[in-house]
Formats: structure tokens, C-alpha cells, sequence
């Protein structure tokens, strides 16, 4: 039988379905209930009860201090940057095997991705490498962090939670408080997923999460700043809802800003959701099991599972292919979704994309080497169909 005849047949065995979606939104709570009551009370728009509730709630799960609400991921993202100094002509460290969104954010400040390697350890940003690199290019001038080569700042630095597996965070603490870079934490992928006893997000300067209809949970399409810094909070609420001087009637605002609310209506998904991440949560990690059960006699695939230290909400279940059956990746993707089964690969790297290309980049053999050898795999928690009803 060819690896991807066995692929197939193993994850049928675990999704017991003839079609099945990479990962579907589970939305029979008390979805629908919110979001007539916002219909039928007319709070439609970027104010109401539910987003402040979203809010509260959210910050809570997290651990973090505050919690504000964004039209989508990107957008918080982009929000958060501006938040920590980014300016137009800085750089910006983030991974290379990314979503595209994590750079866009970089490019929508006017600055510039600049790109870094991954580890096999996490799937995240290569902290061990990235400080040997820092030691070659960068210098501190006025406490400020440049790179030699280009003579532009470096304003901060982007982990990103691949999959919802944790960056070391610790340790790129560490190496950004040497290099006096602020961490914005891409944590869209991550929402449920702990270092010890720490809620990813909270290990920089502020992170963003994402709630797209693929994320663990959904609000349609939205997202979160969250912080732990209240000036940062205030500042954030401030900028994603136009600057607007709080008043009775009178439209004053004090700057140039955004309409980066997240609508009532999606935060009414939101606050149903979360009612439900931890049987989510409970539902992708039996899901774990079974494909470590079914692939267990398949040596040419791995799992990939949590770092010791670490809690990952598995939010896309991972196989790693062995180097030896990297070549028949795409044989696999194309037996699996022709057989209704949905598998996709990771990300096109960053450093490949046109308008990329030519941005500042350290070597990144690590990143090329998993971007060959990813295949995610159907995740959704209502496969488990006993744990998650
Ligand atoms: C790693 C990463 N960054 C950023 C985003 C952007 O989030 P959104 O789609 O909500 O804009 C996503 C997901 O879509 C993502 O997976």
C-alpha cells in the first residue's frame, strides 16, 4: 500500500465520516440565542452589552488584565504594533513560516518584515537562533535596537503560536530584554493553550488573537488585543473606535485612528463560544489520541504533540513527515482530499512570496524544511462526537 493510501485510510478511521472539513465551527450553543437577542433589541453595531461581556469574559479565560475587541485578527495585530512604537522604516522580527497576516500587519504600519527561523521543538520562532543572529547584525544605540546592515530600527519582535503550539517564550523574554525589543505576541492560533500556568498572550507587551470562523472559537471574523499594561488598554480602545473624545453628542476626536470595533452581533458568537471552549478544548485533545493511535505504526509520520512544560489547545492537528517521505507530500494531500477527507499544507514561506522577497532575512533552512513536511490534518472538536456534544 503507498503512504498516502495508508494516510487515508487512518485519518477514515479516526473522522469516521466520507467528508470532512479541515476545522468547522461548532455553533449549536447558545449561538443563536445571542445573536436574536441582539436582533430583536436592535443592538446590531459596534456597541452592546456583548462586546463589553466579550470582553470581561475573555480577558478572564486569558488571565490577562484586559481584553479589546477588533473587526479581525490582522487588524489587532496591525493595532498592537502601533501600540509598541512601530513606525514607518522600522523592522520587525517574524517568523517566516507564518500566516501571511502576521507580515501584512508589519507592511500595513509602513514597516518592514524582517524575517527569522523556526524549530522543530515548537513549529514557532527559533529563539537559539535568532540570538546568534542578533549578535551578527544588530547593535543597541540609545537603548534602541538597530540593524547594522540596513540602519533601520528594530522595533520589535512577532512570535507567533504556530497551530497552538507555544513559542519559547521564556527565553525569547530573555533575549528581547537584552535587545530591547518589545514582543507582540501573534497569538491568533492559541487561544487555549498555557506555558505552565500562563495563558499564551501574556508574555509581551500585549498579543491579538483571532476569532475567524476556522479559529477554536469563532465570531464570523474578529479578534482581540489583550495586555496587561491598562495604559496600553486604554490607548488600544481608543484608537480602534476613531479616536472619539467620550461626550454626550459632540463628534471630537483627537487623532488619526481606525474603525476597528468588533460588532455586537459578533461578540454575541463570541460570549457563546466561550461558554464552550473548554469542551472544545477537552474534545481536540481526544482527538489527539485517536490519530496517535492510528498513525502509531506508520514510521514515516509523526504527530506532532505538546512540548513538555506546555498545554496546546491543538487547534490544527499536525503530521510531520519523515525526510524520507517529504517527496510524496503532495501525493498525500491529493489521496486525502480527493477521498473527502480535507488536509492541507502549511503556509507558502513568507520569504517566497513576491511582495517579501527582497525583505531583510536571516537564513531559514529549518522553516523551509517544515514547510515540506506539514500536512494538517481534519480538527474539528465535533469529530469527537461523543466528548463535544
Ligand atoms: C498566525 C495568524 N496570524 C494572523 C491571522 C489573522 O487573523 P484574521 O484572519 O482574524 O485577520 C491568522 C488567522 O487568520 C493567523 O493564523
Amino acid at each position: 500500500m503507498q503512504l498516502a493510501d495508508i494516510v487515508t485510510e487512518r485519518i477514515q478511521r479516526v473522522t469516521q465520516a466520507p467528508k470532512v472539513a479541515l476545522h468547522e465551527p461548532r455553533l449549536d450553543g447558545n449561538e443563536l440565542a445571542y445573536v436574536r437577542d441582539c436582533v430583536e433589541s436592535g443592538w446590531v453595531s459596534s456597541v452592546g452589552s456583548y462586546v463589553d461581556r466579550f470582553e470581561r469574559e475573555l480577558a478572564a479565560f486569558v488571565g490577562a488584565a484586559h481584553a479589546v475587541v477588533v473587526s479581525n485578527g490582522t487588524s489587532g495585530l496591525h493595532l498592537a504594533l502601533q501600540l509598541v512604537g512601530v513606525k514607518p522604516g522600522d523592522e520587525v522580527l517574524v517568523p517566516a513560516l507564518s500566516f501571511v497576516a502576521t507580515a501584512n500587519a508589519v507592511s500595513h504600519c509602513g514597516a518592514h518584515p524582517h524575517f527569522v527561523d523556526s524549530t522543530a521543538a515548537t513549529l514557532g520562532l527559533c529563539v537559539e537562533s535568532l540570538s546568534s543572529y542578533l549578535g551578527d547584525i544588530a547593535e543597541l544605540r540609545d537603548g534602541q535596537c538597530f540593524n547594522r546592515n540596513s540602519g533601520r530600527r528594530l522595533a520589535a519582535v512577532v512570535p507567533m503560536h504556530t497551530f497552538g503550539h507555544p513559542v519559547d517564550m521564556p527565553a525569547l523574554q530573555e533575549l528581547a530584554a537584552r535587545w530591547s525589543l518589545p514582543i507582540v505576541e501573534d497569538a491568533a492560533e492559541s487561544l487555549g493553550s498555557w506555558i505552565g500556568e500562563r495563558h499564551t498572550g501574556n508574555f509581551g507587551h500585549c498579543a491579538m488573537l483571532s476569532f475567524n470562523g476556522n479559529k477554536i472559537v469563532t465570531t464570523g471574523g474578529g479578534g482581540a488585543i489583550v495586555t496587561n499594561d491598562p495604559t496600553l488598554a486604554k490607548r488600544a480602545k481608543h484608537l480602534t473606535t476613531t479616536a472619539k473624545l467620550p461626550h454626550a453628542w459632540a463628534f471630537q476626536h483627537d487623532e488619526v485612528a481606525y474603525n476597528y470595533r468588533m460588532p455586537n452581533l459578533n461578540a454575541a458568537l463570541g460570549c457563546a463560544q466561550l461558554e464552550r471552549i473548554d469542551g472544545f478544548l477537552e474534545a481536540k485533545r481526544e482527538l489527539t489520541q485517536r490519530y496517535l493511535a492510528a498513525f502509531a505504526d506508520v514510521p514515516e509520520v509523526e504527530l506532532f504533540v505538546e512540548r513538555p512544560g506546555t498545554r496546546a489547545n491543538y487547534w490544527l492537528q499536525t503530521l510531520i513527515l519523515s525526510p524520507q517521505a517529504a517527496a510524496q507530500r503532495d501525493q498525500i494531500l491529493a489521496a486525502t482530499n480527493g477521498a473527502g477527507q480535507m488536509t492541507r499544507p502549511v503556509w507558502e514561506l513568507l520569504t517566497r512570496l513576491p511582495m517579501y522577497r527582497d525583505c531583510a532575512s536571516m537564513p531559514t533552512p529549518v522553516a523551509a524544511d517544515l514547510a515540506a513536511r506539514i500536512v494538517n490534518l481534519p480538527s474539528s472538536p465535533q469529530l469527537v462526537t461523543d466528548l463535544a456534544a
